[in-house]
């Protein structure tokens, strides 16, 4: 059940809810609304903290996000916030779904906290006077279809750090790019929390589990396989750069959908890399089926020429 953060736990209530973690049982839920109110509970959590960061309509994938929150740490916050600033223009910030209660059900008993606060609370003033700016690595590939989308996400991610002081948090490899953008921002602003990547959710056919694919009609369906098959032929090119390439540039030529882009980058930087590369390469796919955007990736290991 959830529980108001005004309810007095008691004391000792935080080594019970560790010892309680400890042995795989199912923490009080509680949902709070206001940056004070999450700087008091979060200080009061004994042990470590897993935060995932979300903005609600909530769905499997959130919850693989929360499965393996809970599984690397004692307490888990899970945010549940409409972010304005990563929507452009004409982008569907005003009918995005805000199921809150839907949310707070699904979570209930998995997680120590939700801070889901309205937009005044998180930005007094919006847009706020000083922002972060995810540089190169926000203007391109997803971000050169929507600029300004990185560094929406980089300053509300900046925030919620700092809001929920966590050890680490999780993040999904299908967003990629934010992935590495994050990365970033916690490398090149030394924020100290670590970041835990959680493989993508598939559905029984290899499609990427995603909140777009309530869009695609059963023939969408199968056509979007084309890009869980361009990473299978991807992964099974590996070892060398140079055959991955060339199955990503087969499955561009077969033209199965609208693609964007498929390419083999630096999973760090998102840069080009050599064809001699070894070590990890991130394969990044993005493509429209009925209209829709779809992504998927794969991080494959270079180890020959
Ligand atoms: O991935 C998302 O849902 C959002 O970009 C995030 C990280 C919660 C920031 O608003």
């Amino acid at each position: 059940m959830i529980q108001d953060h005004d309810q007095d736990q008691g004391p000792g209530s935080d080594r019970l809810a560790h010892a309680r973690s400890a042995r795989g049982e199912r923490p009080t839920t509680t949902l709070i609304t206001t940056k004070a109110e999450l700087r008091a509970a979060r200080a009061a959590l004994g042990g470590t903290v897993a935060a995932v960061f979300t903005m609600g309509a909530l769905h499997g994938g959130h919850l693989a996000l929360v499965r393996r929150a809970r599984e690397i740490a004692d307490h888990v916050i899970l945010t549940d916030f409409v972010n304005p600033l990563q929507f452009g223009p004409g982008e569907d910030y005003a009918a995005y779904p805000r199921p809150l209660a839907e949310d707070l059900a699904l979570v209930d008993g998995l997680v120590d906290l939700v801070f889901a606060p309205s937009v005044e609370e998180m930005y007094p003033v919006l847009p706020p006077t000083v922002s972060v700016s995810a540089g190169r690595a926000g203007r391109v590939l997803e971000g050169a279809a929507r600029p300004g989308h990185f560094d929406g996400v980089v300053t509300v991610v900046a925030k919620l750090l700092h809001l929920t002081a966590p050890d680490v948090t999780v993040f999904g490899r299908k967003d990629a790019q934010q992935l590495a953008i994050i990365g970033r921002l916690t490398a090149d602003l030394d924020l100290p929390v670590r970041i835990e990547p959680v493989e993508i959710q598939r559905e029984p056919t290899g499609l990427a589990r995603s909140s777009r694919n309530v869009y695609l009609t059963a023939a969408g369906r199968e056509q979007a396989l084309a890009l869980s098959r361009t990473i299978a032929a991807a992964q099974a090119a590996a070892p060398s750069v140079a055959a991955i390439r060339a199955a990503l540039e087969r499955a561009l030529a077969r033209a199965e959908i609208d693609w964007a882009y498929a390419l083999a980058l630096d999973p760090a930087t998102l840069e080009e890399i050599a064809e001699d590369h070894r070590g990890e390469v991130l394969v990044t796919l993005a493509g429209r089926v009925e209209g829709t955007r779809l992504l998927d990736a794969a991080v494959v290991e270079a180890t020959a020429p």
